[in-house]
């Protein structure tokens, strides 16, 4: 349910403080790493439940997820693309407490391996480090791109990750959730392969 109403909270604050949260990004992201580091030093602290079992950062990925799926040239798309970057770095932030915190609990052999996980945020690790301007610039704009379609393993081995993961009411939240990104992107996808097919025969 966390993950559901973080993406909301961030849909809102994209559409009503979108300037702000690209100008004061780096403070952002200071301040997320904080409440990581915070979380996972006190990671059974039960106010820490929404870090420590993945809901705020699958909430705020959730959002960048959608961006991708969202009618082509619509306000929405428009206005969630110009944060994309900066939500995709907070959300592998409040992610990571999460994914360390799981991947003890495995070597310590108190769970068996959920290797989606660990396969979902190991790719997620260069997205991430790419996510950065200084990086980017230094990436031809095909490469970058290319690696940025590895999200798509991201996104299938995660919405697999949260659906073994998870019990109701979340089970029934993400499967809303994924169901929601994968039909909106396969419409997305055909209205572009449209768009491309009349252009060579305009
Ligand atoms: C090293 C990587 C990861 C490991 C080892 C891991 C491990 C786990 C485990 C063991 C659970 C079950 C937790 C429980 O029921 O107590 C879980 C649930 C979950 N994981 Fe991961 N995970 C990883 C990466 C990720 C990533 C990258 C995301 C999202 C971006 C994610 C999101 C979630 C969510 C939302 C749940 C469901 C919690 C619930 O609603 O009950 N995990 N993960």
């Amino acid at each position: 349910m966390i993950s559901l109403i973080v993406a909301i909270l961030l849909v809102l604050l994209a559409i009503y403080f979108n300037e702000g949260i690209r100008k004061y990004s780096q403070l952002l992201y200071i301040g997320m790493t904080l409440l990581s580091i915070l979380a996972f030093w006190q990671i059974e602290a039960t106010l820490f439940t929404p870090i420590r079992l993945g809901g705020l950062g699958f909430g705020i990925f959730y959002v960048v997820m959608l961006t991708g799926a969202l009618k082509h040239k619509s306000k929405l798309r428009i206005t969630l693309m110009k944060v994309r970057m900066e939500y995709s770095i907070l959300g592998f932030i409040a992610i990571t407490p999460h994914a360390l915190y799981q991947l003890l609990k495995y070597i310590n052999g108190d769970i068996a391996i959920p290797i989606l996980g660990i396969i979902a945020y190991a790719i997620m690790i260069p997205l991430f480090i790419t996510s950065f301007r200084v990086i980017r610039k230094k990436m031809t704009y095909q490469n970058w791109k290319t690696l940025q379609r590895f999200a798509y393993i991201v996104y299938i081995g995660l919405s697999i990750h949260l659906i073994l993961n998870s019990a109701l009411p979340n089970f029934a939240v993400y499967i809303i959730e994924f169901a929601g990104y994968f039909i909106l992107k396969v419409m997305y996808e055909v209205k572009r392969y449209q768009r491309t097919k009349s252009k060579q025969f305009a």
